[in-house]
């Protein structure tokens, strides 16, 4: 799957999320502090809906909204139980203003 765009990078400012669908796979892009970051939006404990819940922007880290794990956004590792495997990550670039995501 190629490079596909997820947003106008002023329509994705700083502590803002997307959610990006693309076949099987649903990611959510992330505006930490002007960087983005993707993860799969799917938590690694039992499949809840990981980018759906709240997040700590400080912190960089995602509330799973099912069991409450903490996932750090930056590497998709957990930080706090129930989840003990990470998530997936995708590479994120911002082109001729758009923000887009490697689902390859
Ligand atoms: S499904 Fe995310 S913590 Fe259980």
């Amino acid at each position: 799957m190629p490079w596909i765009e997820v947003s106008p990078v002023e329509d994705l400012p700083p502590g803002e999320v997307k959610l990006v669908h693309a076949g099987q796979i649903s990611v959510g892009v992330y505006n930490l502090d002007g960087e983005f970051y993707a993860i799969e939006d799917r938590c690694s404990h039992d499949d809840g809906p990981l980018c759906e819940g709240e997040f700590d922007l400080e912190e960089g880290y995602a509330v799973c909204p099912r069991h409450g794990a903490h996932i750090d956004i930056r590497s998709g590792r957990p930080l706090t139980l129930p989840a003990v495997l990470p998530v997936e990550t995708f590479p994120t670039r911002v082109e001729n203003g758009i923000v887009e995501v490697d689902l390859s």
